[in-house]
């Protein structure tokens, strides 16, 4: 069974290749843009897949608010387009939507399940809630993957972008202190863990809405700490609020996902992010160049 993976330079998408090896095929921005009908279904055609992956997205959640029509394109036309092409010729459509669905109610302090009502902040957010209702209304055999505060390696090789991880460390070269928001909670979730729950959706046949990200759950301040102790950093980290921080697009207090449909139906599952991002350091460490 081939699998094409939209997205392929993205951190998941990287990691999914890496994962399925032989099995899969990655699509480039430049072979499929989500931006451009033409090319989606011509570069899907071409891979004779069985199962199509979006691991692709905008997912500039700031710069959203001054182009929300861009990110609209990307992260709810594109999904609208892949559903389109996937449901015409009965191919799953596997799409990976953001815990930034919910943010709305601000006296939240329970995982959310995937029953539960969503309620996005920002643009970025309106537009990823946009492209995994279209994968639901408009491809029957889907499966929509809701994850939170992802990072992985290949973002060490992106010029532009990065991930949490790799942005804490580079300030910490430049000398502490570094000043961390603190009260929005959620949970860090590795690549690794989301490629697996992925790969364990799709090999037990599972279909419909599921969230899966590490489990536990931390702040930023919280994520930052533990990043400098396992890196063996002894950094100066302050906790600030969200409105201190200042940033353009407004971000949920509390995204906690709740992942026992997951583990129910697939048998997965996810670690601590602790073990996560313990593995992630390890990682880095073993290949740093
Ligand atoms: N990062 C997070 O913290 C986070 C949190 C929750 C959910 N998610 C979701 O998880 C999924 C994977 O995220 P990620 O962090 O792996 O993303 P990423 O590293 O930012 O990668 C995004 C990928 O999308 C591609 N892309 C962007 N615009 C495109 C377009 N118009 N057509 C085709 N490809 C396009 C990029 O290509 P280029 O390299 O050419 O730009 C890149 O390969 C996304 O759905 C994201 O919304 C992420």
């Amino acid at each position: 069974m081939v699998i094409a993976v939209v997205g392929a330079t993205g951190q998941l998408g990287s990691e999914l290749l890496s994962l399925w090896g032989d099995r899969a095929v990655g699509l480039t921005r430049d072979q499929l843009d989500l931006a451009d009908p033409a090319t989606v279904e011509a570069a899907l055609e071409a891979t004779g897949a069985r199962v199509v992956v979006n691991a692709a997205a905008y997912n500039q959640v700031d710069l959203a608010e001054s182009e929300p029509a861009a990110a609209m394109e990307v992260n709810s036309q594109g999904p609208r387009r892949l559903a389109r092409w996937c449901a015409s010729r009965e191919i799953r459509l596997v799409h990976v939507s953001s815990d930034f669905v919910f943010g709305v109610d601000s006296s939240r302090n329970l995982p959310y399940t995937e029953s539960d009502e969503t309620g996005p902040l920002g643009a970025y957010a309106v537009s990823k809630l946009g492209g995994e209702l279209h994968v639901r209304s408009g491809c029957p055999d889907h499966l929509v993957v809701r994850t939170c505060g992802l990072y992985g390696h290949a973002a060490r090789r992106r010029e532009r972008g990065g991930n949490f991880v790799e942005t804490m460390l580079r300030l910490a070269a430049g000398g502490g202190p570094l000043k961390v928001v603190d009260d929005q909670r959620c949970t860090p979730t590795s690549t690794v863990v989301l490629a697996a729950a992925i790969d364990a959706l799709i090999e037990s046949g599972s279909t419909g809405l599921y969230h899966a990200t590490c489990s536990g759950s931390t702040t930023w301040c919280g994520f930052a700490r533990e990043i400098f102790e396992r890196s063996g950093l002894d950094v100066e980290v302050e906790g600030i609020t969200t409105a201190e921080f200042g940033a353009a697009a407004a971000r949920p207090g509390y995204s906690v996902l709740d992942c026992s449909r997951l583990v129910r139906d697939t048998g997965y599952s996810p670690p601590d992010w602790q073990d996560a991002l313990t593995r992630y350091l390890a990682m880095r460490d073993a290949t740093a160049e």
